[in-house]
């Protein structure tokens, strides 16, 4: 963005936030033919984009009575000329969250699904290796913030010597912001938690329920043949061992996961067959050695969406019997509630699309847990929200 911006420019943002915040629909459709529907007003104290502005106004939902159509076209509007669904104001919420502290649940929904079609149309573009420009990159912070891809970009190599070292930085700064060098850092087993170098919270065990649950979900009888993808705390594997499963895999790519997998005698158990190394170089083989599983469960660390979807649709698919059941731990997003609600939802979306039905059901995340000391000495608390999204997924008849 440029540095300076010009007085007419500060005109017309106030103009398009002013329009917006009076859900005015006639002067915003002839101001977004001049600028952004993500202006920002440089010169308020407080800033805020068109959209945060058109839902700040409706004021909260009283008596369930949620504000009016001209509010909903307004945020319609705005998201049809390209406003950024997750775009973040000072006080750090994103639209969605706005309207749902509000209660404008209309709104909110609205929200999701533009969510729900960016996500699934980014997605997209990045598989088609389209989004990249050919011309020079400009290292934005924000940029390397988001995308740590930037990477791959084409870019001079002075300025891919910058990108590569900014990137790094911050991977050293926070480990689980890259699988391999997660998978290369410290880890440390507490009472209670593991944690990575970077003092993330790897797993906690206030996900007992929660790890039992999808156990008994996938694993209906005893006699199966059931995967595990990530050990972490042994929570989930202790669960599957009740199940008394026919072959018990685990895949685990942490050398010290590797060590507490030892002390603790799994390699022992006599169903129970340890593949050390990342997923991504085990289930190929597997593969190719014709393994059929009745039950697959992924809960990995320092990966993203785009490796589940991976997993589920280069994988599962080709691994699952023609009855079984796949379940993944479903986390994406549970720091902030509507990105949760849109990952949910394209994470369901893209299942359809490789072949599979999932059926959700809602857990409670013990009371107490947000604020709690739990979190103490952790990075941030990786969840923040009320209900856990359980996905039961089996193949489409
Ligand atoms: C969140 S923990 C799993 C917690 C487990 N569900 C439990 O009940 O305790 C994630 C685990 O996945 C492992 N992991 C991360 N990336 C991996 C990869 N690419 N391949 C295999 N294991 C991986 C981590 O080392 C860690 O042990």
């Amino acid at each position: 963005m440029a540095d300076q911006v010009s007085e007419e420019d500060v005109l017309l943002a106030k103009r398009i936030i002013s329009a917006a915040e009076r859900h005015d629909l006639l002067a915003l459709k002839v101001l977004l033919k001049e600028g952004s529907a993500n202006v920002m007003d440089p010169t308020a104290t407080t800033a805020t984009s068109p959209l945060h502005a058109a839902i700040l106004s409706c004021g909260e939902a009283k008596d369930g009575k949620e504000a009016g159509d001209d509010a909903y076209q307004t945020v319609n509007v705005l998201l049809q000329n390209g406003a950024i669904w997750n775009d973040l104001n000072k006080e750090d919420e994103t639209p969605g969250c706005v309207a749902l502290r509000l209660g404008q649940r209309k709104i909110y929904e609205n929200i999701v699904e533009a969510g729900v079609r960016a996500e699934l149309l980014f997605a997209k573009m990045q598989a088609l290796g389209l989004g990249d420009d050919d011309e020079e990159e400009e290292v934005d912070e924000e940029v390397l913030e988001e995308q740590p891809a930037v990477k791959k970009q084409k870019v001079d190599e002075e300025t891919a010597q910058a990108v590569t070292e900014a990137v790094e930085e911050q991977v050293l700064d926070d480990v689980s912001k890259d699988n391999k060098a997660y998978l290369r850092s410290q880890l440390r087993y507490k009472p209670g938690i593991l944690l990575d170098e970077s003092d993330n919270a790897v797993m906690m065990d206030w996900e007992t329920e929660i790890m039992q649950r999808h156990a008994q979900t996938l694993i209906p009888k005893a006699g199966l043949k059931v995967m595990n993808v990530g050990h972490g705390m042994g929570i989930v594997d202790t669960a599957i061992q009740t199940h008394e499963p026919a072959e018990h895999h685990i895949i685990e790519g942490h050398p010290q996961v590797h060590q507490r997998l030892r002390e603790q005698g799994w390699y022992d158990k006599p169903n129970v067959i340890i593949h050390e190394g990342r997923w991504q170089d085990i289930l190929p083989k597997l593969v190719e050695q014709g393994v059929v599983l009745d039950a697959i469960y992924y809960d990995t660390f320092a990966e993203d969406y785009a490796a589940l979807k991976e997993f589920f649709s280069e994988y599962v698919v080709a691994l699952l019997a023609p009855e079984g059941k796949f379940g993944w731990y479903n986390g994406l997003g549970a720091d902030r509630q509507v990105c949760y609600d849109v990952y949910t939802k394209v994470s369901e979306i893209d299942l359809h699309e490789a072949g599979f039905d999932t059926k959700w059901e809602d857990i409670k995340v013990p009371a107490g847990l947000h604020g709690s000391k739990q979190w103490d000495g952790t990075r941030r608390p990786y969840w923040t929200i009320d209900l856990y999204k359980l996905p039961v997924n089996t193949f489409v008849k």
